[in-house]
């Protein structure tokens, strides 16, 4: 990179919508990889995968306009950049709850990504019994004449939490926000199972794994 080359954060010179997608799939890929390489040694090192699955996405235009207006802001690429913090987003779903902490700290400390902030949905989970762990990161994105450092939300959750999750997004959709309060509350109750079946998977992991290697020392 000559000295010339600084590094921008996306919104500062991006005008068009073309070229804001082309950065925020650029972002995507190279967070993608990123896991995946994590995901592949940890393979190799301790003979098991964290990641179930990872699923990702761009926001669609019709939810980043709808977001912008209900924050009171115009629909312009600037303030796209500027406000939306999910245009670039991936989920990680994990086996067990230690799994999402793990590669929490494994993305931290990559030293080319910028940790933006975190929101930890599991030591706090939301009134509706939302349970995630969040990270906002930056990315630096290398254009042929310029950097530009882009935002991805990254989710990491088990899959259990993935399960009430998009149940309770399809519920919260059809009533559109109003929910019936029983329905609420009950969704509320399905979250605490959750965390317990969460809690008994991970204890049934570890006896496992500690089974196992009581087995092979004998
Ligand atoms: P937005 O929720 O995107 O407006 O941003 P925020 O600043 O409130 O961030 P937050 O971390 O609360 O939420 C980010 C994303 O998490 C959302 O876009 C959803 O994908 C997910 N999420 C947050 N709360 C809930 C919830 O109660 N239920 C479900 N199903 N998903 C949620
Ligand atoms: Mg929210």
């Amino acid at each position: 990179m000559n000295h010339h080359t600084q590094t921008i954060t996306i919104g500062e010179d991006v005008d068009s919508w073309k070229t804001m997608i082309l950065i925020y799939n650029s972002a995507l890929k190279e967070v993608g990889t990123k896991l995946e390489i994590l995901n592949d040694e940890f393979q190799h090192v301790h003979q098991y995968n964290p990641i179930e699955y990872i699923k990702s996405r761009i926001k669609s235009p019709e939810s980043i306009v709808k977001k912008l207006k209900r924050n009171g802001h115009e629909s312009t690429i600037s303030n796209m950049t500027q406000y939306i913090n999910d245009i670039a987003g991936i989920r990680i779903v994990c086996s067990f709850l230690p799994d999402i902490y793990r590669l929490a700290e494994m993305i931290g400390r990559q030293n080319d990504l910028t940790v933006v902030s975190i929101k930890d949905y599991i030591k706090h989970p939301k009134k509706s019994g939302y349970k995630s762990y969040h990270m906002l990161v930056t990315i630096p994105i290398f254009l042929s004449d310029r950097v530009v450092d882009a935002k991805v939300e990254i989710q990491i959750r088990t899959i259990a939490m993935d399960f009430w999750a998009s149940l309770e997004h399809k519920i919260y959709y059809k009533f559109e926000g109003n929910a019936p309060g029983y329905i609420s509350r009950d969704l509320r109750e399905c979250s605490g199972l959750v965390s317990m079946l969460d809690e008994k998977m991970m204890s049934l992991n570890e006896a496992i794994l500690k089974a196992k290697e009581e087995q092979t020392e004998k």
